[in-house]
């Protein structure tokens, strides 16, 4: 047995008596069972972490994670993932959260390809292509990035509502709203690309994500928007959200 990885082993001890010294019930409440109200469906890049970002405990958050936060309509894992937090654990909450300066992104952005994930990629490479003289006509690349970055959670949010998992949920009643959310990587925070769906006609009413990559959405952390009531206008009191570049 490989000895690299015993610091791995003994964080792991110092957590698990740490967690039982504040809480000596935490882990026998934790084998009972996980009633978490949140899906997050985010990107596996290491620093973007839900339950850290949320700062919420183990069994309050429902994750799947892949590269560039891709929802395909016909991957198993992430339908069976999506079905089992739906039906199953009942989440209020779906959560597709990108992050700003997204690896999956910027290689979309250079036209990669050969790779495995440039294939996992195609959709978001697709709607690039479609739309490369607007995002081009982004002299600075790390702000075509990030506007990427944006449209691409806003086509993920339409691709995940319109599956039937979602879809059947809302007819049949149950309250679920489903959120497209951005976790810039350099200043910490969440920011809301709105709007949250609540329903299929709410869906419906969307505007294509082609309309929307040429009348981008302002996504509004909660910094911006407690400085906006504040004030109570649209100035730039809070600073803008998206970053700068
Ligand atoms: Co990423």
């Amino acid at each position: 047995m490989t000895r690299d990885l015993d610091h791995l082993f003994d964080q792991n001890v110092v957590w698990a008596q740490q967690k039982t010294r504040d809480d000596p019930d935490y882990f026998r409440r934790m084998a009972e069972q996980q009633t978490p109200r949140y899906l997050w469906i985010g990107c596996s890049d290491s620093r973007v972490t839900a339950n850290d970002v949320l700062r919420l405990d183990p069994g309050e958050v429902f994750v799947h994670r892949n590269i560039a936060n891709v929802v395909h309509t016909s991957d198993l894992n992430i339908l069976s993932v999506l079905e089992f937090a739906v039906d199953h654990l009942q989440v209020r909450h779906v959560i597709v959260c990108g992050h700003y300066a997204c690896g999956g992104i910027q290689r979309v952005l250079a036209n990669a390809r050969g790779a495995m994930f440039d294939h996992w990629l195609q959709p978001v490479a697709m709607l690039y292509r479609k739309h490369r003289a607007m995002f081009d006509s982004i002299a600075d690349e790390a702000k075509r990035v990030d506007r990427m970055c944006e449209i691409n959670v806003e086509m993920q949010v339409r691709r995940v509502a319109a599956t039937p998992i979602i879809e059947n949920a809302w007819a049949r009643g149950q309250t679920l709203h489903v959120h497209g959310w951005l976790y810039g990587v350099h200043d910490g925070l969440l920011r809301d690309l709105g709007p949250t769906l609540s329903s299929i006609a709410e869906r419906d009413a969307l505007p294509s994500i082609d309309e929307r990559v040429l009348a981008p959405g302002e996504p509004v952390s909660a910094v911006r928007r407690h400085a906006l009531e504040a004030f109570g206008c649209c100035d730039e009191a809070g600073g803008k959200d998206a970053p700068e570049g």
